[in-house]
């Protein structure tokens, strides 16, 4: 695993892709991403297990996987994203405590049906505060910092697929714990939260609140 605060993700490639499609220039550089690949495991049951070992459960007839910098699947998960309350600009944008970033996507064929981003950083780092060191490691997280499915796909399990490969990435990377924050209007992700386990924190930034979970 990578040493945290070595290096930020700029995740570059994504970049591109937004300034092209806005028009404007991008500045991304270095990115480190782990490639997830084509799913093996028990379609019947509705288990795919990726390149890492990772068995999920994924609604059957469609595939959660990471999505690459620079590939198709990445413009068709932005073209979504950018629909599911304006979340393309999470997907690529930077976030200098983060030490791994990646994108995960739901996909029907080829049609993009739910995404996920999520980073790895030391816990309390994006807050300026001194790592809290256990076992003389600095505790880490997994940070999810965008995150939605397609309306006509939802309840459905797909997004509860991309957070299990979500979290199970990030216990595999030792991870301490799960975190993300969203506002109060988001009704359906309180709800899927609720029911996952998730404790809740007010966060003191607009109407929202943080949402945890022990790893
Ligand atoms: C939140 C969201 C990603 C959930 O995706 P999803 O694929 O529908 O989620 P799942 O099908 O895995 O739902 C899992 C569980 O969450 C709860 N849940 C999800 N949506 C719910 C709703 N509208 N009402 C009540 N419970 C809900 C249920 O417990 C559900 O299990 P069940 O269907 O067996 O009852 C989706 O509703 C969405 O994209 N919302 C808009 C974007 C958003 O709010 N993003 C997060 C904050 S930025």
């Amino acid at each position: 695993m990578s040493r945290p605060g070595t290096s930020s993700c700029r995740f570059a490639a994504a970049l591109d892709v937004l300034a092209r499609r806005n028009g404007s220039e991008a500045s991304g550089e270095d990115c480190r991403v782990g490639r997830i690949g084509a799913a093996d495991g028990d379609a019947a049951r509705g288990e795919q297990r990726d390149e890492t070992g990772i068995m999920l459960r994924v609604p059957r007839g469609f595939v959660v996987t990471e999505v690459m910098p620079g590939s198709e699947r990445l413009e068709a998960l932005l073209d979504l994203a950018d629909s599911v309350l304006a979340q393309a600009r999470y997907i690529v944008s930077e976030i200098p405590t983060a030490f791994e970033s990646h994108v995960l996507g739901a996909f029907d064929a080829s049609e993009c049906v739910g995404f996920l981003r999520y980073i790895v950083q030391v816990i309390g780092s994006d807050a300026g505060r001194p790592p809290v060191v256990h076992d003389a490691v600095p505790l880490t997280e997994g940070f999810v910092e965008a995150f939605g499915v397609a309306p006509g796909s939802r309840r459905r399990g797909i997004g509860s697929a991309l957070q299990a490969g979500a979290q199970e990435r990030c216990r595999a990377l030792g991870c301490h714990q799960m975190r993300s924050r969203s506002p109060v209007t988001s009704i359906e992700n309180y709800a899927l939260k609720v029911d996952a386990g998730y404790v809740l924190h007010p966060s003191k930034e607009n109407d929202s609140y943080y949402f945890l979970l022990k790893l």
